[in-house]
């Protein structure tokens, strides 16, 4: 097998494993997942979240004019912005009013950055859409702890309900047929590992506004 033929997404799960394990144990994360984040905490998340997935989509839309891996990869589903919409919508917060933390300005800066390489705009997508697998599970912990039922305030933490096992493996079976070359491989890489690192500095941003 050439380094061009192997599974790109083989190669971004293990070169990413360790600052997934980084994120998933950041103590944001692990409050938010036992359910023990207070509540604006998870609002402020859902926030900031809807600037970074308002930048990355903008330009993966805009991308995507131009490059067949984004179409075939990126379906209107993976947009996330609606949902975080109606998120925001339901706590009473209006989009246009959130400021960005320093960590998300820093990353949409970079988003910007990457406006017209298609490969790396799919890496930090790659993180995103993965992160679906474990928020689903957030979600559920969720209701109970702040009185939620499935739909509007937990929408962007589950968007596929029932189909997210089945959208994640269509991900990455499209991420694979793209043949990527090993340039935009090692672009793909190199981006999800920021875009992870950012979620991390966003998380870090988000602990330190709340004992300030
Ligand atoms: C408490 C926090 C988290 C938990 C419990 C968790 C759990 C999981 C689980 C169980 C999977 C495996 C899905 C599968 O292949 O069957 C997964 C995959 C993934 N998660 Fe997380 N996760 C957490 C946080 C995050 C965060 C913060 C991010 C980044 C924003 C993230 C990004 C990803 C990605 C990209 C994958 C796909 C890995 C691959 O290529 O197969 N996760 N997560």
């Amino acid at each position: 097998m050439t380094e061009e033929t192997q599974s790109v997404m083989k190669r971004l799960r293990e070169s990413t494993r360790d600052l997934h394990d980084a994120a998933e144990h950041h103590d944001f994360q692990r409050a938010f997942a036992q359910g023990s984040l207070p509540r604006d905490r998870y609002v402020g998340y859902l926030g900031q979240m809807y600037l970074v997935h308002k930048a990355l989509e903008g330009q993966l839309r805009n991308a995507a004019e131009s490059s067949e891996a984004i179409r075939s990869v990126v379906d209107e589903r993976q947009y996330q912005v609606p949902y975080l919409v109606e998120d925001l919508e339901f706590f009473d917060v209006d989009p246009d009013s959130i400021e960005p933390l320093p960590g998300t300005r820093r990353v949409v800066d970079e988003i910007n950055q990457m406006a017209s390489e298609p490969a790396s705009l799919l890496g930090l997508h790659y993180v995103l859409e993965g992160s679906n697998n474990g928020s689903r599970f957030i979600a559920r912990g969720l209701m109970s702890a702040y009185g939620l039922t499935p739909g509007p305030g937990l929408r962007y933490l589950d968007p596929y309900g029932d189909e997210q096992r089945e959208r994640w493996l269509a991900f990455r079976a499209t991420m694979d047929e793209v043949g990527f070359s090993q340039e935009d491989s090692d672009r793909l890489l190199e981006a999800a590992r920021h875009m992870f690192q950012s979620i991390v500095d966003i998380s870090d941003d988000l602990l330190a506004e709340a004992v300030s």
